[in-house]
């Protein structure tokens, strides 16, 4: 339960999202949909993954963390499933260096192609992207750690992915994940009730479209899959004041889920002005100073039996 700072060098810049040197443009208004049997309940548009970078630069010191403390190093051969646009990869990528690998996993092309350019970007050359449901992932080779960050609680059934992956595994490999879990609310101080509400809603639909407990899972999923002894913590970052990037992820992840909310008749969702939701969450932080905790991660790690 701690405050992490952000690092500069990650920040949203407008409609493009900054690392270190390289812009990535992720156009926000764009309606390309990708055509997949998986039904990932963000979709696959270019504000989800314009949102899912975003989200990126507030969690990556913690993802950072768990990697190193996992055992993430040099010379490694990593697979990253459900990559995104590789937020998770690119940082695996840099501890394994030019004499490992990370092979990036994802059903959603789009994704991947935002994530060949940021790598090209930034001169990373160890990451080969490969379009496929991880459950249809047979590389016919083994891998050194297998990492996934908020990807078991898109997958219809978390334990046989968990399986499948330790099956991809070196004898004694490594397996890291972060998963988040929204049954668990940290409350705000002072109490905030436009942020509270907006975080019922998102809540509510979470809990009736994918696994909102997963985080609280993920000791016992990874045992019963065949990890030995996992070292499981959770934590969340705590933003504060009008220009925390946490207002902008909380009204575009409401944006995105809130037509499926509307449709599920969770309570509060008819009601939500979407589109003045940003600027009222800065109102409510600079009025109420208060300290406002993300949603609940818990982070997994462990080697295979
Ligand atoms: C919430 S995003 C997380 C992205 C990335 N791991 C991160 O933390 O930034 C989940 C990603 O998993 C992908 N996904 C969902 N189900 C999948 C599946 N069965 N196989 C492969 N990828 C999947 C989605 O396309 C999406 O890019």
């Amino acid at each position: 339960m701690e405050k992490i700072k952000r690092p500069a060098q990650a920040q949203a810049v407008g409609s493009t999202i900054q690392y270190g040197k390289s812009k990535t443009e992720i156009p926000a208004n764009s309606t390309y949909v990708c055509e997949t049997a998986t039904p990932y309940v963000m979709g696959h548009t270019n504000p989800e993954r314009r949102r899912l970078a975003l989200q990126a630069s507030i969690l990556r010191p913690f993802t950072e963390r768990l990697l190193r403390e996992a055992g993430i190093a040099w010379g490694m051969h990593v697979l990253d499933i459900g990559c995104g646009v590789g937020d998770v990869s690119m940082l695996a990528a840099g501890l394994v260096g030019r004499n490992g690998s990370v092979t990036s996993v994802d059903v959603d092309p789009g994704a991947l192609e935002t994530l060949r350019q940021r790598a090209a970007a930034e001169g990373i050359a160890n990451i080969a992207c490969v379009q496929t449901d991880v459950c249809a992932f047979l590389p016919g080779r083994l891998f050194d750690a297998v990492v996934g960050r908020h990807i078991l609680i898109h997958t219809s059934d978390p334990l046989a992915v968990l399986k499948h992956c330790r099956d991809l595994l070196q004898p004694r490999g490594l397996a890291a994940f972060q998963e988040y879990d929204f049954q668990l609310i940290p409350p705000s101080y002072p109490s905030t009730p436009l942020r509270d509400c907006v975080f019922a809603i998102m809540n509510g639909c979470f809990a009736k479209a994918v696994h909102a407990n997963i985080g609280s899972r993920l000791f016992r999923l990874f045992t019963e899959a065949g990890f030995a002894h996992p070292d499981c913590r959770v934590e969340f970052p705590v933003e504060g004041g009008p220009d925390s990037p946490c207002h902008e992820l909380l009204a575009e992840t409401l944006r995105t889920i809130l037509p499926r909310a509307r449709v599920l008749n969770v309570p509060g969702a008819a009601d939500i002005d979407i589109d003045t939701l940003e600027q009222r969450l800065r109102e409510e932080a600079t009025i109420t100073g208060a300290g406002l905790p993300g949603s609940m991660m818990f982070s997994c790690f462990a080697r295979r039996l």
